[in-house]
């Protein structure tokens, strides 16, 4: 038995189950024999059931008697060896974990798990084929097992520039099931949920997270038992025939992680924060605001235009000046071009040198857009290579938005992306690529002619490793239409994501409350939109904009050219309110406070950030849609340091003329979590922010 001990989480293993079991995952248990707790939590047979109860491994076996989803399927020819069963055979200690192998002799297969608990718990099973014919992989999805009481779901529904829409279900009985084929993460199935006591909150309740770190196809499910055992369970997506095992050839799950907390949701997603913060790719020095081009001029590219657009955005504070799509090859509009990832002459005679340029005299960073795994039909790379399309032959290829996949599995079509982007890296000064991925895959085969997802997922983790390799000083954002791909493996790799294409401030209030749930603020890319939005024709102050905006990773997403005077003031004194707060909004722990519904949905929100230490706060309330009663209920802040007096200013936001009477008031954290502070009535759709500070 093995006992790991993380910061708010215990875990106790049993190694002896061949594939090994997770007898416990909850709260710290303190000084305890762990061989106490299996024979504790022991369930006898039942009548009316197999002679043994089956443990829920982490790949748990119909061949033991498991009644749900097993863990690992997989064939040989013929369709033998569709059932294996386990034996341990060693288990090695890790600094923080465990590393074990178990064979199954008569399917020939040996099982590599590795267990670690830090700020989160992750899970990995790689299944290596020991018999002498081939082994075909249906699915190696790691598996949580979870209490009883864990009887209430919280998943994401999402849809283009609508992602990570939280939904609570009662979780009773039978299977909830959520499956990407879309070849990326997705805008509808994010791989996250969280399982816990019925009614949990922001701040009460237990909760468990689960979360599939993975970029290509998933599955992740939900079962109770009719046993009445609980577990989450999640891995890749595999089409028919797309991985199949030779003989001494492995496959390795994606890393399933989980996060634990007896106090909550917003203690729980600390682990996924924690964890974000670890990464090889997290961000080392002050995130820059930057300007996105996209809604200023979307294909209307002109080297004049864009100057004066650079020197607008450095007089209003940006740091980061990003040339989204429409620079390269044909790219005049989004029939063409993709796949040809040189300077076009049409648009930029003189190359991209003059823009830059300007753009680093004026003390910017400069940032480019590319769509690396993509081709369209119509391109210099297509005509020459119409065999690098990630399509099976004999069918007429499914197009989105006038565009193929490219399949980068194929080592021609790889060397040539990489050796295009390596020059285009190479050859001008640039600190941030914006990596776009733009369609979901459809009959997609590879090189084999089998099912293409999970090499040409592999190959893009390649391509941007090598690129990352040879340009370690670049930052990469993780952008897929908006909010397609944003999972723990691609953060390996991005310092960035691009959370939605929707910059509608009161989409994003819902999009960035779902989305804290798993990331940080300094990687949530959180643009200010223009006065209407594009993507739903709504119009917004530009306080409200700006508050929305405020604690992520800012940017600009506006023809600051057509500004006013009160406008680019405005804007100006929101960039300075952002850098004055945004060391403590990109280190602190994210909070929400559990919302104030309005009929099934919440009429307001309220968030922000605590300085680890708890010396300082950042609050946001933000009224969506008129609240049910005159005035919302006092604000109660849990959380801070109890015995701590803070004083709560409120900060107003350019352009707003709310106001707060009691601005400067002196309470203790105490206080704040008991009986909170009455904020005066707000307007729909309008935010305040508070600062806290103790005193
Ligand atoms: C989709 C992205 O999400 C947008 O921000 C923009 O980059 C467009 N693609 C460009 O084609």
């Amino acid at each position: 038995m093995i006992h790991l001990r993380g910061g708010s989480a215990d875990v106790v293993i049993d190694e002896s189950s061949g594939a090994p079991t997770l007898v416990y995952w909850g709260a710290p248990l303190g000084e305890v024999d762990p061989s106490t707790i299996l024979a504790a939590l022991h369930r006898p047979v039942q009548q009316g059931s197999l002679d043994v109860v089956a443990p829920i491994s982490v790949l748990p076996e119909h061949g033991s008697g498991f009644q749900g989803r097993p863990g690992l399927g997989g064939h040989r020819r013929g369709g033998t060896a569709w059932s294996p069963r386990f034996l341990p055979v060693s288990a090695t200690r890790l600094v923080s974990g465990v590393r074990t192998e178990a064979v199954d002799p008569v399917a020939k297969l040996r099982l590599v798990t590795t267990i670690t608990l830090n700020e989160v718990l992750a899970v990995q099973c790689t299944v290596i084929n020991e018999g002498e014919s081939r082994y075909l992989v249906d699915a190696v999805h790691p598996t949580l097992p979870v209490p009883a009481q864990a009887s209430e779901l919280l998943t994401f529904d999402g849809r283009w520039t609508r992602e990570f829409h939280p939904v609570r279900r009662a979780w009773a009985t039978g299977t909830w099931l959520s499956e990407s084929r879309a070849g990326r993460t997705s805008h509808e199935h994010q791989p996250t949920l969280f399982a816990g006591t019925p009614g949990f909150g922001e701040w009460h309740g237990e909760v468990w997270g689960m979360h599939v770190a993975w970029s290509g196809n998933h599955t992740m499910v939900a079962e109770a038992l009719p046993d009445g055992r609980r577990y989450l369970q999640g891995g890749e997506l595999l089409h028919p025939g797309e991985v199949s095992l030779e003989p001494g050839g492995s496959y390795a799950s994606p890393t399933v992680l989980g996060t634990y907390s007896s106090d909550g949701l917003t203690p729980a997603s600390w682990g996924f924060h924690r964890h974000a913060r670890h990464l090889p790719a997290r961000p080392r020095s002050p995130r820059p605001v930057l300007l996105n081009t996209w809604e200023a001029v979307y294909f209307d590219h002109d080297t004049d235009r864009l100057k004066e657009l650079a020197s607008a955005a450095a007089a209003v504070g940006i740091e980061r000046f990003v040339l989204d799509d429409g620079w390269f090859g044909s790219r005049r509009d989004d029939h063409r071009g993709l796949g040809d990832w040189w300077v076009s002459p049409e648009v930029y005679p003189n190359g991209l040198a003059p823009l830059i340029s300007h753009v680093r005299g004026l003390g910017m960073e400069f940032g480019i857009w590319v769509e690396p795994e993509m081709v369209n039909p119509d391109s210099d790379l297509y005509r020459a290579h119409p065999e690098w399309a990630l399509v099976t032959d004999g069918y007429d290829p499914v197009l989105a938005r006038h565009q193929l996949v490219l399949n980068l599995a194929h080592p021609d079509a790889f060397a040539h992306v990489l050796g295009q982007l390596d020059a285009l890296l190479r050859d001008h000064d640039v600190a941030y690529v914006k990596w776009d991925m733009n369609r979901n895959h459809v009959q997609g085969s590879g090189v084999r002619g089998t099912a293409g997802t999970h090499e040409q997922t592999l190959a893009f983790y390649r391509l941007l490793d090598a690129l990352r390799e040879r340009h370690p000083n670049v930052e990469f954002e993780s952008c897929a239409s908006g909010g397609a791909r944003i999972d723990f493996e691609v953060l390996r790799r991005a310092e960035r994501v691009w959370t939605s294409d929707c910059n509608d401030a009161l989409e994003r209030q819902t999009i960035q409350w779902g989305a804290s749930m798993l990331i940080p603020p300094e990687l949530m890319g959180a643009h200010i939109g223009p006065t209407r939005s594009h993507t739903t024709g709504r119009m917004h102050s530009l306080a409200f904009r700006a508050v929305t905006a405020l604690l992520g990773h800012l940017g600009v997403e506006w023809n600051v050219l057509t500004l006013d005077d009160i406008e680019r003031a405005q804007l100006a004194d929101t960039i300075a309110l952002h850098k004055r707060f945004r060391d403590l909004a990109h280190s602190g722990d994210v909070v929400r406070f559990d919302p104030v519904a309005n009929g099934q949905q919440p009429a307001s929100h309220a968030y922000g950030v605590y300085a680890r230490d708890r010396s300082e706060a950042l609050v946001v309330h933000a009224q969506l849609v008129t609240g049910i009663s005159l005035l919302p209920p006092p604000l109660r802040l849990p959380g801070l340091d109890a015995t701590a007096r803070y004083r709560v200013e409120h900060v107003p936001m350019p352009g707003s003329a709310w106001v707060w009477a009691q601005s400067g008031i002196e309470l203790t954290g105490a206080q704040l979590a008991t009986h909170g502070i009455q904020l005066p009535r707000q307007h729909p759709e309008s935010g305040v922010l508070l600062h806290l500070v103790r005193v």
